[in-house]
């Protein structure tokens, strides 16, 4: 399973870049407003952060799927080739992946909530398609249970198309999903910075350290003792 950050932040996305093998990045309207910056000035410099082959997940504004469609010109025209173009799995949406499709453009079907968005997104030749899983929790159903059962109709069907699995509260969710073989997983900084906060963890190498320090003076280590 790939593991993207759900962020827009660039001092969030290199500060998890330093520890964590990460295969991208993801954005939304809503994202972008938080970052307080012109669009693709943001956008621009994660991409030059990243690199060009990396992931990158961008959505587009307009509702007509015309102005989807141009939306995503300027998108993968601004940020280059490996952009998914983000649309929302709306009628208008499904055309527009249509249209993009056959013009050689990778899509992404978000505001994924139903089954039923995420088989017409992959019929209309979607990359992906992103279901909200927290966001469908709080409506009362089991976000987890509609990605799998996604996951169930692409794999049944033979269809190509993957889950970029977002919105996530906490890290089994993430897990339950690599559990099950999703293609990926968008994580908000906050989320993938609590995988391993662990008590047991920091306290096995404290005790590793203080035994060895014990043994070789204070601040000694394998290149120094
Ligand atoms: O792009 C959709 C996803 O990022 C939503 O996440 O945390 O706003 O529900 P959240």
């Amino acid at each position: 399973m790939k593991l993207l950050i759900d962020d827009a932040d660039i001092a969030k996305i290199k500060e998890i870049y330093r520890y964590y093998p990460i295969d991208g990045v993801t954005t939304n309207p809503s994202i972008l407003a938080k970052s307080g910056r012109q669009p693709y000035d943001v956008l621009a410099e994660i991409r030059s952060f990243i690199g060009a082959e990396a992931d990158f997940h961008v959505q587009v504004i307009a509702r007509t799927a015309e102005g989807m469609v141009e939306d995503a010109h300027r998108i993968v025209k601004e940020l280059g080739q490996n952009t998914f173009v983000k649309i929302p799995s709306v009628p208008e949406g499904f055309r527009a992946m249509q249209i993009l499709t056959s013009e050689g453009i990778r899509t992404t079907g978000t505001a994924v909530y139903t089954p039923m968005q995420a088989y017409l997104a992959a019929k209309s030749g979607a990359s992906f398609v992103a279901p909200y899983i927290n966001r469908i929790d709080n409506m009362g159903f089991d976000g987890i249970h509609v990605a799998k059962e996604i996951q169930d109709i692409f794999r049944s069907n033979g269809m190509a198309t993957q889950i970029l699995a977002a919105s996530f509260k906490n890290s089994q969710q993430v897990l339950e999903l690599c559990r099950y073989g999703v293609g990926s997983a968008t994580v908000s900084p906050d989320v993938i910075n609590s995988f391993l906060k662990n008590a047991a963890i920091d306290a096995a190498v404290d005790a590793f350290v203080a035994d060895f320090e014990g043994l070789t003076g204070k601040g000694k280590t394998m290149a120094t003792c």
